[in-house]
């Protein structure tokens, strides 16, 4: 199997992300294998970050250099020519002049599929404003496989940002190609967008809700987002919602036995750091999943590996 760019969740059928999975699992396994350094030996990433990021950026560099491969890019666009009125198009054009896989982060939408259309060589999105994370939508579906076994039977609660927070956006859309349900808890006003709701009711059951006690007791997977304060128009809003949601030990009183909390990171208050050391802890797990699956996009759009 073969594509070229990862833009958005909407572009991958169930195949491309088992696939993908089936991928990672087998570069995983071969880590220590002397081969991995020649999959994408001579080829060069460039990495080009317009939004702040630690996980996502490090660990697609992380992935290239243990491909064998080597890394160029930016973590900030003030220090590039884009501070003197350069177009993202002409950026573009240039970096794949320098390059061979682009991995992009925006803070607008629809970013990264132009920066696609322009560009000859494979572009991977790394988050478009509020609206996709691909990546980071498989490098969860890996953890939830991981700690689990399996995707189906599963009952996975969405909690926190689900307006703004791409992740999140991602996420309901892969899972509702699988035999889940989901549960959406939002403090009011930052509820799942409509269209994405209409786009999966009828492959998946829904829960809406904004009371978190009440679900805990239920789910298998409690993934949790940080508020985007970023993108609130207006900071007043952002500061009537902030702090309205908390995963402390005493919320998890009631939660399942086998209960994982996950949560795309950074994290700024929405899980208290008393619940790092129980069992039920599975986000520190869930950054590492981002090596594999970020090797096997670079690995599959590069072409370098059956
Ligand atoms: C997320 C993002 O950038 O969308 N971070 C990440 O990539 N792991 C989540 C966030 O910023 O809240």
């Amino acid at each position: 199997m073969k594509f070229q760019d990862v833009i958005s969740i909407n572009d991958f059928g169930k195949e491309e992300i088992e696939y993908v999975l089936k991928t990672a699992k087998r570069l995983e396994n071969e880590l220590n294998e002397q081969k991995i350094l020649q999959y994408a030996k001579g080829k060069v990433l460039a990495t080009l970050f317009f939004e702040p990021s630690t996980r996502t950026r490090l660990s697609f560099e992380s992935a290239m250099h243990r491909l064998g491969g080597s890394v160029i890019g930016f973590a900030e666009a003030s220090s590039t020519s884009v501070k003197k009125g350069e177009s993202l198009m002409d950026t573009i054009r240039t970096v794949e002049k320098y390059a061979d896989v682009i991995v992009i982060r925006h803070p607008r939408e629809g970013a990264a599929r132009l920066a696609a259309e322009v560009a000859e060589i494979p572009v991977i999105n790394a988050g478009d404003g509020a609206n996709q994370h691909p990546t980071q939508t498989l490098l969860d579906l890996y953890t939830i496989k991981k700690e689990f076994g399996r995707i189906n039977g599963l009952k996975i609660a969405l909690l926190g940002d689900l307006k703004y927070g791409r992740t999140v956006h991602s996420l309901a859309k892969a899972l509702s190609y699988y035999n889940v349900k989901l549960y959406f808890i939002a403090p009011q006003g930052l509820e799942m967008p409509r269209h994405i709701i209409e786009e999966i009711s009828d492959k998946v059951e829904i829960t809406e809700t904004n009371d978190l006690e009440s679900v805990i007791p239920e789910v298998d997977v409690l993934y949790a987002t940080r508020i985007q304060k970023e993108r609130f128009p207006d900071p007043a809003e952002y500061n009537k919602i902030k702090g309205s949601y908390r995963i402390d030990l005493k919320i998890l009183n009631g939660a399942k036995e086998g209960l994982k909390i996950m949560h795309p990171l950074p994290r700024v208050d929405e899980i208290s750091y008393e619940v790092d050391k129980t069992p039920y802890s599975a986000y520190f797990r869930q950054v590492w999943s981002g090596v594999p699956v970020r090797m096997a996009l670079l690995s599959i759009v590069l072409g370098v590996i059956e």
